[in-house]
């Protein structure tokens, strides 16, 4: 290994909200958050030199955004998903939650139907909600270990006025990469129904072996026109403080009404540092990933073993991809909106509450397990023994 994703940085000090939250607000102090989507591992050295050289420069003024950063992300998107792309077809925006608003209100109107798979990633309810738009769930199926669409729900949500679909590909929380078949059965519905799909591919480069990521819009024609695409290196290379993103629709229409919304909103320039992070990660991060994806698998491999054999009433509906996974616990006998409280107070580990995505997760937790190994050894052990008082 190259890249050393055992060392434990201290993230004292430097306010990152994964760990001020349960310690300083929810106050248990020793408190290990497993919670929110960032990774306790520092970004690949090639990003924070190239950040370290431009902050040297000294003068921070309102930057351009040079050509070599859209290479950058073509680069990427060729080499690791096989997708064609061009810098016309292309948008920046400062992340993908300001993306799935942006994209709320420039393709639909206050009171459309906007369809959303749960139990989803919450932002994507507030994109919904927050800008006045109707919305409309199209529930998961869930068998007790892996979660698939159900395209019969989404044709009569459909046949009730939805117009658009925000999809989340790989899914947080329920860690599935959906298989081409998947992502062709809804891209045929898409198409006949005159659907508007955008497609949340944050997640798309953190899969695991004998899995793989398809871009929606790369699977035909059709739907590329239909399509907005959202990518970012900010959870791939675990820099979502640098705040910076790309939305790219090769249906010209779709990627002005992007940018005219984007430019409503007021957000003009990019963040320097936000430019140079994105494109070192995705002209350089190669080898870095590949290491990170082994240790992450590890980590799932290591935790599944724990669960089977020390704390069997908790089940793991195993990730295909990300670094999130939902825990089952309702083995555990507590009351739904009683469980996240229990893992704080109890086991002092803090983790996402399942119903926050959705009621259909209520008595679910979710793990953020993108740490070093010690640390989630140190949470699995403090959960096992929780459990055990509660007899
Ligand atoms: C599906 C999904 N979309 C978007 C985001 C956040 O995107 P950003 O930080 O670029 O707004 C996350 C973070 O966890 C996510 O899981």
């Amino acid at each position: 290994m190259k890249y050393d994703f055992d060392k434990v940085v201290d993230r004292t000090g430097t306010e990152s909200l994964k760990w001020v939250y349960p310690r300083k607000v929810l106050k248990v102090e020793d408190a290990i958050p497993m919670w929110v989507a960032d990774m306790d591992f520092e970004a690949p050295p090639a990003v924070v030199e190239a950040i370290r050289r431009r902050a040297a420069h000294g003068v921070y003024g309102y930057p351009l955004i040079p050509p070599s950063f859209w290479q950058a992300a073509i680069g990427w998107l060729k080499r690791r998903h096989g997708w064609d792309v061009r810098k016309d077809w292309m948008a920046k925006s400062p992340g993908i939650v300001p993306a799935l608003n942006y994209a709320v209100r420039a393709f639909t109107k206050p009171g459309d139907g906007v369809i959303i798979q749960t139990p989803v990633y919450f932002p994507f309810y507030h994109a919904v909600e927050n800008n006045g738009r109707r919305l409309v769930r199209n529930p998961l199926r869930f068998d007790g270990r892996r979660y698939t669409m159900d395209f019969g729900d989404l044709e009569r949500k459909l046949d009730e006025g939805g117009r658009m679909l925000i999809l989340c590909s790989p899914h947080n929380p329920v860690g599935r990469v959906w298989t081409q078949e998947e992502l062709e059965g809804l891209g045929r519905i898409a198409v006949e129904r005159d659907l508007l799909v955008v497609s949340d591919e944050i997640h798309a480069d953190l899969v695991y072996s004998g899995h793989r990521h398809h871009v929606l819009a790369a699977l035909s024609p059709e739907l590329a026109e239909r399509t907005v695409t959202c990518i970012a290196p900010s959870k791939t290379f675990n820099i979502p403080g640098l705040s910076m993103a790309v939305v790219i629709a090769s249906n010209p229409k779709l990627l002005e009404a992007f940018k005219d919304e984007t430019e409503r909103a007021g957000f003009e320039l990019g963040q320097v540092f936000g430019i140079v992070g994105f494109e070192a990660a995705y002209s350089q991060g190669d080898d870095w990933l590949d290491e990170l994806l082994s240790y992450l698998e590890a980590n799932v491999d290591f935790m599944e073993k724990f669960l089977e054999e020390r704390i069997p009433a908790i089940h793991l509906v195993r990730p295909e991809g990300t670094y999130l996974a939902l825990l089952d616990c309702r083995g555990l006998g507590l009351e739904p909106a009683a469980l996240n409280d229990f893992f704080l107070k109890k086991a002092r580990v803090y983790f996402s509450d399942g119903a926050m995505f959705g009621e259909e997760a209520a008595g679910f937790v979710r793990i953020n397990f993108g740490c070093p190994r010690v640390l989630l050894v140190e949470a699995l052990e403090r959960v096992e023994r929780a459990v055990k008082e509660l007899g």
